[in-house]
């Protein structure tokens, strides 16, 4: 398959999240993302969170050596996935699977990966993390997105918006812990809405 077809692809798939409000990353955001990965050259990822697939084809494509597994548990988002996965003919280097990630059996997936892509419900991120962060490889690395909530996880909690307190909480929790990980190296890039990467000592 081409790239033409890749191409054409990820105009059809920017059309549709436009149309259907679906969020996928911003260019910004996975343009830092992808040169992160080239940096890394992983042969596996893990992505929680695959929408209607716009972030893994971008890593597929970018990393035609690379195998990437994604779980969404959208019913409609995730046959989307399916359909412009298969558009881009890259249905043998992108399995998807349609499941809560916080459900999912772990012997599913795996054995290991070298990098794991949390792009799921922003106030779960640790618990994502306590579940997969098991299958990080040695020397793997996680990827966390949008740790700063449009600004709002930069903001003191009371200046948050009641609804929002519980999502941003969890996230300025995550993030701590992540800093003080004693198995991690952790770094926080502002690049798109906040990249947070996790190298696994
Ligand atoms: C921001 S979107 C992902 C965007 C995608 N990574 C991209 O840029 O193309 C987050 C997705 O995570 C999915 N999601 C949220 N919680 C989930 C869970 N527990 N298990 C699986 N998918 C989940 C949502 O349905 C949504 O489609």
């Amino acid at each position: 398959m081409t790239n033409e077809h890749i191409t054409t692809t990820l105009q059809s798939i920017k059309a549709y999240a436009e149309q259907h409000h679906v969020p996928i990353m911003e260019d910004q955001g996975i343009d830092s993302l992808l040169q992160l990965l080239r940096d890394q050259q992983p042969k596996t990822v893990l992505e929680i969170g695959a929408a209607i697939g716009f972030s893994a084809i971008k890593v597929a494509e970018a990393l035609p050596d690379c195998h990437i597994d994604t779980i969404e548990r959208d019913d409609e988002r995730f046959d989307k996935a399916v359909e412009f996965i298969k558009k881009a003919g890259l249905d043998n280097q992108i399995r998807i699977f349609h499941a809560d990630a916080l459900e999912f059996e772990l012997k599913e997936l795996g054995p290991s990966y070298d990098a794991i892509f949390i792009d799921a419900a922003k106030g779960q991120y640790d618990r994502f993390f306590e579940k997969y962060g098991l299958l990080l490889a040695e020397g793997g690395i996680l990827y966390c997105d949008n740790m700063k909530m449009h600004g709002l996880a930069e903001q003191e909690i009371s200046e948050v918006p009641k609804r929002k307190r519980t999502m941003i909480r969890n996230i300025k929790q995550f993030r701590e812990k992540m800093m003080a990980h004693p198995d991690f190296d952790t770094s926080l890039l502002s690049a798109g809405d906040g990249i947070m990467v996790c190298k696994k000592k």
